[in-house]
């Protein structure tokens, strides 16, 4: 989907609308989404009126449209970015890029704030209900909107139950747990599928408990499928995600599952250096999605045995430690009997290590009745 154009209105340094500003120029803004908008930085941090790319001193319209091209169509993305990945991406030379990089974190007043401002920057960070008041409960509300909450356990868990049910639940009116606020508008999710097991029935099987809250029909309109067939396939689809949600509301990003195509690919020892590095470079973009845009993004994970260990859970997740540092939670589940599962918090900056008991039923993500 080509991005929306906006056409932008210059604000003073008092935040009035500026008259005399270039106010027929036309650049893409980033969405001045209430729900979302809760990114480490947001306009009203802006210094000297500069609201968008093409404020920036030394941008004129041909490079912010470059730019725009290249995924780097807001402050935040430009602030962000590496001067190496701006040469390399957006084809500019080292000079001009340091420049363009520098006034970017300056009009954004990039540095250090206080932990105050920090608890209060959290605190309008969202939360998306998972089905469950119990799983909910565990995540000391529900799943966290700007950070990686990663899902690792053995086959038929619920990894991917859980997924869908998140597409769904993403779509909820905020007061009901979701992220949406305007209908008109409403928010989109993105799913990025490595293993061809996203089902859209299921998806309307599990809607019909919010039938009166949501419209089904739009429920799987507002949800992007990308199939990745290959890890070179699967970190495209997030960097046009990355690009993307710099201009469409996007609340959610699912990839599902995040390693197995790294796994397939990269066999042997020798290749071992090879795929930590490039999945490394995947999951630097999905953070900065989700920082930068304020996404939740929710990453499965598989398992593999540990032989040598004797006491405890023989299982652990597979990536290594670029994974294990990269996600912020994460959530080991395992299965009990029949339809309930476990999910144990097993990393988390804020959580107890803790578990609880839900259950998958045709209905989706339950709490155990
Ligand atoms: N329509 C349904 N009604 C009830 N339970 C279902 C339904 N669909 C799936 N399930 C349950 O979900 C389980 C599969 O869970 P899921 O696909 O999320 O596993 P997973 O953790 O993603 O596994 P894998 O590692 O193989 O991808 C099934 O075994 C079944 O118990
Ligand atoms: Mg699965």
């Amino acid at each position: 989907m080509p991005p929306r154009k906006r056409k932008t209105i210059s604000r003073n340094k008092k935040g009035e609308e500026d008259k005399n500003s270039k106010e027929s120029k036309v650049v893409s803004q980033p969405l001045n989404n209430d729900a979302l908008s809760t990114s480490p930085t947001t306009l009203k941090d802006n210094k000297a009126g500069i609201n968008d790319i093409g404020d920036l001193p030394g941008i004129g319209p041909a490079t912010a449209k470059k730019l725009q091209d290249s995924g780097f169509g807001t402050l935040e993305s430009l602030a962000t970015v590496s001067i190496g990945e701006l040469v390399a991406v957006g084809n500019l030379g080292e000079a001009t890029s340091r420049k363009i990089i520098q006034a970017a974190r300056d009009a954004l007043d990039f540095g250090f704030i206080t932990a105050e401002e920090v608890l209060e920057r959290r605190r309008n960070m969202l939360k998306i209900t998972t089905g469950s008041a119990s799983l909910d409960d565990l995540f000391g509300g529900g799943i966290e909107t700007g950070s990686m909450t990663e899902f690792y356990g053995e086959y038929r868990t619920g990894k991917t139950q859980i997924a869908h049910q998140l597409c769904i639940t993403a779509q909820l009116p905020r007061e009901m747990g979701g992220l949406n606020v305007d209908d008109n508008e409403p928010v989109k999710v993105v799913y990025i599928d490595t293993e061809g097991t996203f089902r859209p029935e299921r998806i309307l099987d599990m809607s019909k408990r919010w039938e009166g809250d949501l419209n089904i029909k739009k429920t799987l309109k507002n949800i992007m499928h990308g199939r990745a067939y290959n890890s070179d396939h699967q970190m495209v689809l997030a960097e046009k995600v990355a690009k993307d949600s710099q201009t469409e509301r996007i609340g959610l990003l699912i990839v599902d599952s995040l390693i197995s195509h790294f796994r397939a690919e990269y066999v042997g020892r020798g290749t071992l250096a090879g795929r930590q590095q490039k999945l490394n470079q995947h999951i630097h973009t999905l953070l900065k999605v989700a920082e930068v845009g304020n996404l939740a993004i929710i990453v499965t994970n598989q398992v593999h045995s540990k032989p040598d260990m004797f006491f405890g859970d023989p299982t652990a997740p597979v990536g290594g430690n670029i994974v294990a540092h990269a996600s912020h939670t994460r959530v080991y589940l395992r299965k009990s009997k029949g339809e309930r599962r476990i999910a144990r918090i097993a990393d988390s900056p804020l959580l107890p290590e803790n578990e609880t008991v839900f259950a998958i039923t045709s209905d989706g993500i339950t709490d155990v009745g």
